[in-house]
């Protein structure tokens, strides 16, 4: 055997590079007591920024979908104006609060009408069209057109933030994450499939479940392990927890995997479908930032909700919508490049599915965690080095309720 090209297993002493984040245990409160889920409504949810879809899906002026925000429990409706601007509206006919659009996407030739008397707004919103007008009693138009959430696109996908005057722009909310991370080729993965569940349990829970790799030896001896751990790295170790103001990243790191017959032949294949060569070489600084050759996936969290599972050429959004203390839903879209033959489609869908049997694994202890805590079996929790992650995000949270 090669003695050099055996890399070293990660060292522990990450959490020491950010000695404001402590390393005792942690209280549990915030995982599960309502008056702290109301005031995390006030204090981060309402303020921050949400990803809705992309701008591929509304390509010409006139396209438009519409789309919930489960936090909050309303729609919204999303359309390309005529000077090629993304606008985004409450999808709440000011008649009588029907839907202005029900279809969830088409194209508009230039009015969104109610289907249920007939008003009809334009793609700025505006009120166009009040059939039999002259039976009202002096409605002001200028004053009764779609009220507008603030939206903004970051490297083609579309966000909204559901403060009526945001504390943030969307570009001070993304940060340096946000600009270290843009010049990742985003916009190449064109196709993408998307799927959702309910789990009851705490949004926190639901980000700290694949923030830290800690577990997937235990966890998932039988998918993630052999590819992304095996001889190597036998403790699940990290390569590096890369802190940015509220956001942060998790750079994996794989040594001596050990994939099936079949999983090597589709890995191949998805690589060749990705124009993969050379691992993230060229990547933005954001992107395996410490530059390791033994690098595979970021996670890519910007606080509090929305994080992307990144490696060279294909990349998973996660976008958690709290429903409460103890009840969240979890949408992810993956998304890749067109395949150019059958085999390399067959990579791609093996590594989606291999990707998805990990996440339910994963989900698999959240309700149980999430019934010790409204029990109040467990009021701490205890941190390992490489779940700084989860340590970072606690601390984010404290520290915003406590201003
Ligand atoms: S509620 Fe929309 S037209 Fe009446
Ligand atoms: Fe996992």
């Amino acid at each position: 055997m090669n003695e050099m090209a055996t890399p070293p297993v990660p060292d522990i002493g990450i959490t020491a590079h950010y000695p404001e984040i402590g390393t005792g245990p942690v209280d549990t409160a915030i995982y599960h007591e309502p008056a702290i889920y109301a005031k995390e409504m006030d204090a981060i949810l309402r303020r921050s920024w949400y990803m809705i879809g992309r701008v591929e899906q509304i390509a010409r002026a006139g396209d438009f979908f519409t789309t919930d925000l489960p936090t909050f429990g309303y729609e919204i409706l999303v359309c390309r104006a005529r000077d090629g601007k993304v606008n985004a509206f409450h999808n709440v006919c000011t008649h009588r609060g029907n839907v202005a659009e029900h279809r969830s996407e088409g194209h508009s030739a230039g009015l969104f009408t109610c289907r249920f008397h007939g008003w009809s707004f334009d793609l700025e919103g505006d009120l166009k069209r009040i059939r039999d007008e002259e039976g009202f009693f002096g409605c002001d138009k200028a004053k009764m057109g779609l009220r507008r959430i603030a939206c903004g696109v970051w490297q083609g996908f579309i966000f909204v933030c559901p403060e009526e005057e945001p504390s943030q722009t969307l570009e001070e909310w993304l940060g340096e994450q946000g600009a270290d991370t843009a010049d990742y080729p985003w916009s190449q993965c064109t196709q993408s499939y998307q799927w959702e569940c309910e789990i009851a349990c705490n949004w926190k829970l639901v980000n700290d479940s694949p923030a830290e790799v800690h577990h997937i030896p235990v966890l998932h001896p039988n998918s993630a392990a052999p590819t992304m751990m095996a001889s190597g790295n036998p403790m699940g170790r990290l390569l590096d927890v890369r802190i940015r103001g509220n956001h942060r990243t998790n750079s994996h790191y794989s040594v001596q995997a050990e994939p099936k017959p079949v999983q090597k032949l589709a890995y191949f294949h998805a690589s060749a479908a990705q124009n993969v060569a050379g691992g993230a070489r060229g990547y933005p600084p954001g992107i395996n930032a410490t530059r390791s050759p033994f690098w595979t996936v970021d996670l890519i969290m910007f606080f509090p909700t929305l994080s992307f599972t990144l490696s060279a050429g294909m990349y998973t959004a996660h976008q958690v919508w709290p429903l409460g203390p103890n009840r969240s839903l979890y949408r992810q879209r993956v998304f890749v490049k067109p395949a150019g033959t059958a085999a390399e489609r067959f990579g791609q869908e093996n590594t989606m599915v291999e990707f998805r049997d990990v996440v339910m694994e994963d989900f698999s202890t959240l309700e149980r965690i999430q019934r010790a805590l409204d029990s109040g079996q467990i009021r701490e929790f205890h941190y390992h080095d490489h779940e700084l992650a989860l340590r970072h995000q606690h601390h984010v949270v404290t520290r915003i309720l406590a201003a």
